[in-house]
Order: C-alpha cells, then sequence, then structure tokens
C-alpha cells in the first residue's frame, strides 16, 4: 500500500490524474474505472485539462462506473450518467459508446447487475479503479453488511448514505433509496486501485479501513488485500 499526503484538494486531485493519465499514456485502450461523489470532481477537471493540453488522448480509452442510482434516467441532473458526462465524458476524446454505467431505468435489475459483470469480464476487467470511501467505509455503493458481496449488486442505501447524498438533491426525501453497485470482485480485481479522501472528515474512516479489522462492516478494509493499492489524501 502506497499513502500519498497532498498538500491541498488540489493537490490531490492533480496527483490522482497524473496516475490516471500515466496509465492510459501507457495502455490508450486501459479501462478505467471511475467514481462519483464530491472528492474526484476535481480530478476530472485536472483530466479534462491535460487532454485539452494534448498530454493525453482517450480515443481508445474505455470506462466503467461504480454505480447508478435505482430509478434514475440519464437525463436525470442527479443520475450518475448524467455526473459523469458534466464532469469528464463530454469534455474529452473519448468514444461515448466506450464509457459504461449501470443502467438505472432496468426493468430487471438482477439481469441488468449480470450484464454488468459480463460486461466488466469481457473487457478484461478495470486496469485502474478511482474510488471515493463514504463515512461509513463503504466503497461504490457497497454498505457496511455482514458480507463481502462480490458481485454487481442492488444496494439499500444506509441512512448515512442516504444524508450525506442529499445535499446534491433538494431534499432528502428525493434521494433514491437503492442503486446497482459493482460488488467486490470487480474492484479487488483492479491491477492498480486509486482510493481518493479529502477532509478532515475522512480521517476517522481511512484509518480505519487501511488500519483496522478487516471486515464487511466496514467495507473499504477489503482494500488491505489488494495488491497495488494507492491512497492519495488531505485531511484539512
Ligand atoms: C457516493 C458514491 C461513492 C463515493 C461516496 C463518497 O456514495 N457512490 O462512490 O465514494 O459517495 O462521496 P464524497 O466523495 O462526496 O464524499
Amino acid at each position: 500500500m502506497k499513502i500519498v499526503e497532498a498538500k491541498n484538494y488540489e493537490d490531490l486531485s492533480k496527483k490522482a490524474a497524473a496516475l490516471i493519465s500515466a496509465q492510459v499514456i501507457l495502455k490508450p485502450n486501459a479501462v478505467i474505472g471511475l467514481a462519483t461523489g464530491s472528492t474526484p470532481i476535481g480530478t476530472y477537471e485536472q483530466l479534462v485539462e491535460l487532454y485539452k493540453k494534448g498530454y493525453v488522448d482517450f480515443s481508445n480509452a474505455r470506462t466503467v462506473n461504480l454505480d447508478e442510482y435505482c430509478g434514475l434516467s440519464p437525463e436525470n441532473d442527479q443520475s450518475y450518467r448524467y455526473f459523469m458526462n458534466e464532469k469528464l465524458l463530454n469534455h474529452i476524446n473519448i468514444k461515448m459508446e466506450n464509457t459504461f454505467l449501470p443502467d438505472g431505468m432496468a426493468k430487471d435489475f438482477d439481469k441488468e447487475c449480470k450484464r454488468y459483470d459480463e460486461l466488466i469480464d469481457n473487457l478484461g476487467g478495470m486496469d485502474i479503479q478511482l474510488l471515493g470511501i463514504g463515512h461509513n467505509g463503504h466503497i461504490a455503493f457497497n454498505e457496511p453488511s455482514n458480507t463481502f458481496p462480490a458481485y454487481t449488486n442492488i444496494s439499500k442505501l444506509g441512512e448515512s448514505t442516504i444524508e450525506a447524498n442529499a445535499r446534491f438533491f433538494d431534499s432528502p426525501s428525493d434521494v433514491p433509496t437503492a442503486a446497482l453497485t459493482v460488488g467486490m470482485k470487480a474492484i479487488m480485481q483492479a491491477k492498480k486501485v486509486l482510493l481518493l479522501a479529502n477532509g478532515m472528515d475522512k480521517k476517522h474512516i481511512i484509518e480505519k479501513s487501511l488500519y483496522g479489522e478487516i471486515t464487511p462492516n466496514v467495507p473499504a478494509s477489503i482494500l488491505q488485500l489488494h495488491p497495488d493499492l494507492t491512497v492519495i489524501t488531505c485531511f484539512k
């Protein structure tokens, strides 16, 4: 495990973008696992900058997102598809058909979960997986539970997650209560994992996840077992 302490949020974002760009430079058709939430927004801004300056070419890259809210369409400005298009995908030269998220509007969610795992397998898994972390240690939308879910699953969002994500919605009652999320297999099989944590409020859960007991009660603790984990932190 490598831990990099960033000077500030901008520094964290620049470092994360540099590592993702390096991956795409080394393997132009890299499969990049992407995350949502507020933490990676700066990373996406930096990636757009690097693209505009001509340092990185995404024309052959593929992206696979971790999760999507159940019941939100791509046109809904709270959906993760909308977020990804706005923050990154519309501003780089990636082919939209090479960008993937679970379908929050699927008629049969169980089928959709299977389809998403097959899609990831067919792409050969992620070359690099970007992750944020929830205050309760959730990664993607895998909430604390008694087992580590292996496969893409329908996650019932916990109260603290709904509360934390309510800031993006008009009212807490608008936050969807379920999401489709990749499981631990897709995350742990990524060749590299890049975990970002920004803000004093993430310090405790990062310490618990990286140095505490490996337990599904703290989903991110499974990352201790990943052979190539980089964590960039800024606890300010
Ligand atoms: C959501 C996402 C996670 C993300 C988390 C933390 O729950 N599904 O992938 O890590 O939010 O978000 P933030 O970076 O805004 O703290």
